[in-house]
């Protein structure tokens, strides 16, 4: 009998079915302002279904849905993909864009809410969840898209990338806030190493390639291993048409980021990139959970800490520091906030090695150099906080954190709507779901006014 894999177990336990429950109970005051749409993606295979990888396992988005006060429903609906079906991703013809787990992100582009799995195309949902199919800008998207695509707060511009372990390894896109696709420009110097996040600028997109490559070797799904003689880099490529042709790669220390909070430029025309980043033992460790494989940490990220990278491109250098100890990962910030230099960023501890015992909000003050715990207590897990600034804001910090906390003590879950500002205060209103929800990877907020 072989143990079960993490990944389907203890939180992350798929749910079996999916349901709609509406009139949830909310405790507090749910602001009237929050009208719109927590929508979260999450690997959850079908019953019987165990996956080699646990980005394998296929997308299910729960959505919670709030309007003038009230909690108005909660569904949860698998991303009807041919994935889900079992529709393979490598066929005879080459990949299969729209074989997609869609199980890592959602967000909202030109009025669509798109699901998202970086090996593919991305699948347009309804309001309520239902899967419309795969889109590919009309046609213009004919790779893949990064989970992690960027809104230029500035212009409303959507920027993502299409990343391949084979030529040509690096695509950047730009769509318009009406979803036409504005620019396609190969990246030139990319190599096959795995590509999961990026940045976006004022003047510059930021590309990172860590110690993990392309590997045929590897047989979980996921065709990536560490490999210390893939030289981690980052790219700094001037925006605009042609900016590519000016793209210039400076290595940095061995290491893997998987996500980055937010980059910026100085006063001094310097590159600010930050995020939490691995070194070759906590990425095995974390790659081993991801598996189901022996010498796996206890939780799906080990060792991860706050990295920030300074880039001067008059200098040719890079300054590199860890500016925390503590394990953390899923970083957000006010993304009205993305490109230009921010104070606070949101992230989870985890509780390995040097996480804190329990699972922990964190914030980080980058001006007093304060940071901020919230923890949760045993057996509860919180999930990435979604900033939402309040009405009329001008504190970065003024508006609210949505966390999706399941509880294995009870079986249950629910929805806190936090004080972005007072960390550490009673939620400002707590909604009851209807079941336990699974831990999750990535979402979004969704106001109305953006569908
Ligand atoms: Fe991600």
């Amino acid at each position: 009998m072989t143990a079960a894999k993490p990944y389907l177990t203890g939180h992350y336990t798929p749910v079996a079915d999916e349901i709609t429950a509406t009139g949830l109970t909310v405790e507090g005051r749910l602001p009237t302002e929050l009208t719109g749409r927590l929508i979260r993606n999450s690997h959850n295979p079908k019953p019987g279904v165990t996956p080699t990888h646990w980005f394998k396992g296929s997308g299910m988005v729960h959505g919670i849905r709030l309007r003038d006060g009230r909690a108005e429903w909660y569904r949860n609906r698998w991303v009807h993909t041919p994935a889900l079906d079992g529709a393979p991703y490598l066929t005879e013809h080459g990949p299969d864009l729209t074989a997609s787990t869609a199980g890592t992100h959602v967000i909202e582009h030109a009025g669509r809410l798109l699901a998202l799995c970086e090996a593919n195309l991305p699948f347009e949902l309804t309001a309520d969840l239902e899967t419309v199919g795969a889109y590919d800008f009309g046609g213009k998207l004919t790779s893949a898209m990064t989970a992690h695509p960027k809104v230029d707060p500035a212009t409303g511009e959507l920027h993502f990338f299409a990343s391949s372990p084979f030529p040509p390894y690096l695509i950047h896109h730009v769509s318009s806030p009406d979803g036409t696709v504005l620019e396609s420009q190969e990246v030139p110097g990319a190599s096959a190493a795995l590509k999961h996040d990026f940045a976006v600028t004022a003047h510059h997109v930021v590309f990172l390639e860590g110690s993990v490559t392309f590997d045929p070797a590897e047989h979980s799904g996921i065709p990536y291993r560490w490999h210390d003689a893939q030289a981690a880099r980052i790219g700094i490529m001037p925006r605009g048409a042609g900016g590519a042709a000016d793209i210039r790669w400076y290595e940095i220390g061995q290491g893997y980021a998987m996500h980055l909070a937010n980059a910026y430029e100085d006063a001094r025309g310097r590159v600010v990139v930050e995020g939490p980043a691995v070194g070759r033992e906590g990425w095995q460790r974390s790659w081993n959970w991801w598996v189901g494989a022996p010498e796996r940490g206890a939780e799906p990220n080990s060792g991860s800490r706050a990295r920030r990278w300074t880039v001067d491109p008059a200098t040719g250098t890079v300054r590199e520091e860890q500016t925390d100890d503590l394990t953390v990962e899923f970083p957000t910030i006010n993304e009205e906030y993305l490109g230009r230099e921010h104070r606070y960023q949101y992230a989870l501890s985890f509780p390995d090695d040097l996480g804190i015992g329990n699972h922990t909000l964190v914030k980080y003050d980058r001006a007093t150099g304060a940071r901020r715990l919230r923890p949760f207590g045993t057996g509860r897990l919180p999930s990435e906080a979604v900033f939402v600034p309040a009405e009329g804001a001008t504190e970065e910090d003024a508006g609210y954190l949505l966390t999706v906390v399941g509880d294995l003590n009870t079986g249950t879950s629910d929805l806190l709507v936090l004080d972005a500002a007072e960390l550490s205060a009673p939620p400002i209103a707590t909604v009851r779901l209807p079941r336990r929800v699974p831990a999750m990877i990535h979402g979004s907020w969704i106001p109305d006014s953006a569908l």
